[in-house]
């Protein structure tokens, strides 16, 4: 039985060496310790073996099984490690990796995110309402009379069922003053509609952020002291403002803030940012209407709302010459903001 171990563990250890690849090595495995394998059967044959051979024999299967375990081990271990070298053949490992592109957010993003959190941080709270607009909360409440020019057909786009997209977002200080009692602080970011024709500085559908200030003591002081810095926030301490008198149907009296563009190679000019003003008393009447109740008594609430154009912040902020640059998804373009 000792010659047939000793011969078994020969025979294994020469099949294991001959092994080319991980299949011939499993036969080999399963040729010698397998169910049926040549050291299985011979372990079997240990009852036969009579007491005092038993432990000499015991200890030489033993020897055999691990010396054959040892082995194939080791020959796993060299299959492994030519079949990663193989596959790492003809590969320059020292070259430099190629460079991943990275994502950026988009400028109006950008600019969005920006100039929300200067405003949260003045204490104004995000509102929303939606794009598909009546003509009470597009006009009507905001005191823009039917003949206005802008409830025109040739500037509003409108629907079959006398629904609108709402050409600014003062829509929305309505609802919420509809639904909330003063103090009411709030911006409302978001998409408007004109129908005007695609050029460099407009587009049918662009960005406005418009804010609404009510209150019992809002001033005008409130109204320039806010716009004020929140345009040295976002455009740099040194940025000068102007407020220009204007015309809107909701306020009274009306500005027109710009600020002061220092381009390169260019000289300064005043460029207009936002409309603003304080609220026209006939705006709380309206609301009073809708809400069956005298919550802003114009008598008691005063208030002050702005709006302004993303896109034309964005333009300003980084000099863009077209506004269709922001539409028009150019990597090249959206790269610089990575
Ligand atoms: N709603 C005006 C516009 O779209 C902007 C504005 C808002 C002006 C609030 C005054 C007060 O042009």
């Amino acid at each position: 039985m000792k010659d047939q171990i000793e011969a078994i563990q020969a025979e294994a250890l020469a099949s294991i060496a001959a092994a080319t690849d991980t299949r011939s090595l499993e036969d080999a495995r399963v040729a010698v310790l397998g169910k049926k394998g040549t050291l299985t059967e011979v372990s079997a044959g240990m009852r036969d073996v009579p007491k005092e051979d038993k432990a000499a024999i015991g200890a030489l299967l033993n020897t055999a099984r691990s010396a054959i375990t040892a082995a194939l081990e080791e020959k796993q271990q060299g299959l492994q490690d030519t079949a990663d070298r193989k596959a790492l053949e003809g590969i320059d490992l020292t070259l430099p990796a190629r460079a991943l592109h990275h994502g950026s957010l988009h400028p109006l993003t950008i600019i969005r995110h920006q100039a929300i959190s200067i405003l949260r941080r003045m204490g104004f709270a995000l509102a929303e309402g939606p794009e598909i607009e009546d003509e009470f909360h597009c006009f009507d409440a905001l005191n823009t009379p039917a003949d206005h020019p802008a409830r025109n057909e040739k500037d509003t786009f409108y629907f079959d069922s006398g629904k609108l997209l709402r050409t600014h977002t003062s829509t929305v200080q309505v609802r919420t003053m509809e639904t909330q009692a003063p103090p009411v602080r709030i911006i409302a970011p978001g998409s408007a509609y004109r129908r005007d024709e695609i050029d460099a500085t407009h587009l049918s559908v662009f960005n406005q952020l418009e804010g609404l200030y009510v209150d019992t003591d809002v001033s005008l002081g409130d109204l320039k002291g806010t716009l004020e810095y929140f345009l040295r926030e976002l455009f740099g301490s040194a940025t000068e403002v102007r407020f220009r008198p204007h015309f809107f149907p909701f306020t009274e009296p009306s500005f027109e803030i710009d600020v002061k563009l220092h381009a390169k190679g260019q000289a300064p000019r005043w460029v207009e940012v936002a409309g603003c003003g304080m609220v026209d008393p006939a705006v709380f009447e309206q609301i009073n209407a809708s809400r069956k109740d005298s919550t802003y008594d114009p008598e008691k609430v005063t208030g002050f709302a702005f709006g302004m154009g993303l896109d034309r912040l964005a333009m300003i902020r980084w000099g863009l010459k077209d506004i269709r640059l922001l539409i028009e998804n150019d990597a090249r373009f959206l790269k610089q903001f990575a």
